[in-house]
Order: structure tokens, then sequence, then C-alpha cells
């Protein structure tokens, strides 16, 4: 049997070349070597955006929609609608109980979010114990390795530990989750800062190419190339670290270095000089979306398929959990449906 591999996404909105080259690019890997379960994490998103649940339906599909269309195979993974599997939410409560306050209180990146989002009040329970679901969301799955950015680590490493925790008091249910440390490429957007969507420097995988070429063709370079006869420097240059770094040939890469450097080239030739391979690589991407997008009931089709296979696996180790803390499942119950 392949290891059992669970990743997750908050559902908040359409999904850029960071998320392709940070995350996609690294399941796709893995659906064909593992088991993989791909969930939208719904729940999770309400936990920053429960003031305005009004997308929800609309972003968990215009999510999934990015992934199909990438290439995440349902044929492949199994994926699913962290909301559409009750079970998540039981585990949750009860490993509510035994993780101590303190924990979640000194997670580093608790901490940061309260700090840096201030249009929001994240003063809440479901906030402080976003952790806890997302430990419930892996363990509930018995998953072995759980791919993530370096910012999720302190979040595995306390999933890690919630898990033994509940082994300690009630005997092993849970294997502890391994972090797959996933290589994020630095990719950054037209302004030179992290590609994000709050920065409004983002391309996503839906812009049409008109739209990704203008944005490649306004994109920051070396901002101290101010002529074309200044000489550059790539490396401090944001539309040759994200862009030609990730798409362009070794011989492309030499030509701009020494054009660059030299003052042979200007940054308009060297931006025409990867924008097609960035168009490429989006083509097939924007044929399966259309295809998609003409079925949006197909897609949610898919969701509800592949939550149906997760709740059977997460029902098999609810059984267990249950039975080994001693709550039994009531007959009128009928548990994950
Ligand atoms: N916290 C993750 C993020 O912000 C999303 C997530 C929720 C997740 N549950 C998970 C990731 C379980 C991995 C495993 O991206
Ligand atoms: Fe960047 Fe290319 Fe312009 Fe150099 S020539 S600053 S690498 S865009």
């Amino acid at each position: 049997m392949p290891a059992r591999v669970l990743s997750g996404m908050r559902s908040t909105g359409k999904l850029h070349l960071g998320h392709y080259h940070g995350v996609l690019a690294n399941w796709l890997r893995l659906q064909e070597e593992y088991e993989c379960f791909f969930f939208v994490a719904d729940w999770h998103a309400l936990t920053t955006d429960y003031a305005e649940p009004g997308k929800i339906r609309e972003n968990a599909v215009e999510m999934t929609i990015d992934w199909l269309s990438v290439g995440i195979d349902p044929r492949k993974a199994t994926v699913f609608r962290q909301s559409f599997v009750k079970a998540h939410a039981e585990l949750f409560v009860l490993l509510s109980m035994i993780t101590p306050l303190s924990w979640l209180e000194r997670n580093p990146t608790y901490k940061e979010q309260l700090q840096e989002i201030r249009d929001k009040d994240l003063h809440t329970f479901g906030f402080l114990g976003y952790p806890v679901l997302q430990t419930a969301d892996i363990i509930i799955y018995r998953a072995e390795k759980v791919p993530v950015g370096i910012d999720q680590a302190p979040h595995l490493e306390l999933s890690r530990e919630i898990a033994r925790r509940f082994n300690h008091f009630y005997g092993e249910v849970f294997p502890e989750p391994q972090t797959i440390l996933t290589s994020q490429p630095r990719v950054l957007g037209t302004d030179g800062r992290k590609m994000s969507k709050s920065y409004n420097n983002a391309i996503f995988l839906s812009d049409p190419p008109d739209a990704v070429e203008r944005k490649m063709l306004h994109m920051m370079t070396d901002t101290a190339r101010k002529r074309r006869s200044d000489p550059g420097n790539p490396d401090v240059c944001p539309l040759f670290i994200t862009f030609h770094l990730l798409y362009s040939d070794e011989p492309t890469i030499q030509w701009v270095r020494e054009g660059c450097t030299g003052a042979l080239i200007g940054c308009t030739e060297c931006k025409r000089s990867v924008i097609p391979r960035v168009l490429a690589m989006l083509e097939p991407v924007r044929k399966r979306r259309a295809e998609f997008e003409k079925d949006p009931g197909g897609v949610e089709a898919i969701l509800e398929e592949g939550s149906m296979k997760a709740r059977e696996a997460a029902e098999a180790t609810m059984a267990e959990a249950r039975k080994a803390i001693g709550l039994e499942t009531s007959r009128g119950a009928r548990p994950g449906r």
C-alpha cells in the first residue's frame, strides 16, 4: 500500500501562480505515487471569513476548478470538501478536550496573524482552535505525510503533539503525521513582493493570455536599471527570479544574464523572451478550465463523490477513536452523513 498523503487549502478565492508553483505542482507529483486526499478547507476559511460567508460555495467550486484545470485528477486522488465530512468536526471536539490552551496560545502563526490581520476580529475560539481542526483533518485519515510549505510547519508540529497526547491517554489510534516540506520557489508578483491576492500583484491561473502578457510586461524589474544603457542585475530582478528561473531553459537564462549585466538587451525584449513559455504552460490549463466551467454541476459531483470516499475512510478511524475513549455510536445517529 502506498503511504497516505493529505493536504488542504483554505477556499478564499481564485488561485495564482504562487499557489501553482508552491503547492499544486507538488500535489501533481504526489498523486502519481501516493494515496492522496486533497480537500477544500471551507471550515478553515470560515475562521477568518465568518462575517461574510456568502461566497463559500462559489469559492469551493472555483478552487476545485483551479485544481482540476492544472491536472489534479479525481481518478487518482480523493478530492473533497471538508464541511461534507462531518466526522472532522467530531474529532475536533474530542481533540479540543485534550489540547492545552498554552500550546495554542504560543503558536507563532497564531500570534503573527493576530498582529497582521487587522480588518477582521480574530479573537475567536474557532481561530485559536484552527490547528486543532487541522489536526483532525489530518489524523482522521491516518495520513502519514502532509505536504505543506514552511509556514505551516509549526501547525504540523502541534498536530504531532496532539496525536501523541491522544495516544498517550487512550491508546495508539493515530500515527504521527510527518511533514513533507515541499519546495517553495520564490514566486514574486508584478510589484516585486511575494505574489498574493491581497497585494493585487498576482497572475491568476484563470487569467486569459492577454492579461498574463500585460501583467508581465508591466512587471517590476531591477529598479536600479533606469535606462537601457544601464547594466542590470538579474539576481534582484523579480521578473528574472520568478519567470526566467522557473520557465526558461539554460541557454536563455545565460543569454539574459549576459544581456542584462552587459546592458545588451532591454527589459521588454527580456520579458518577451519568457512570456510565450508562461502562456504555453497555461494553455492546457485554460482548455481544461473551459470544459469544467461549462459544467459546474459536474465539479460539484466530483466533490460529492470524493467526500463520500473520504467519509468512509474517516468513519473507519472514528470508530476506533470512539472505542478507545469509551464512546459508543448511538444506533439512532448515522455518523458522518
Ligand atoms: N492551514 C492550511 C493552509 O492555510 C490549510 C489546511 C487545513 C491544511 N487543514 C489542513 C493543510 C490539513 C494540510 C493539512 O494552507
Ligand atoms: Fe530583469 Fe531582464 Fe530587465 Fe535584466 S533585462 S532587469 S533580467 S527584465
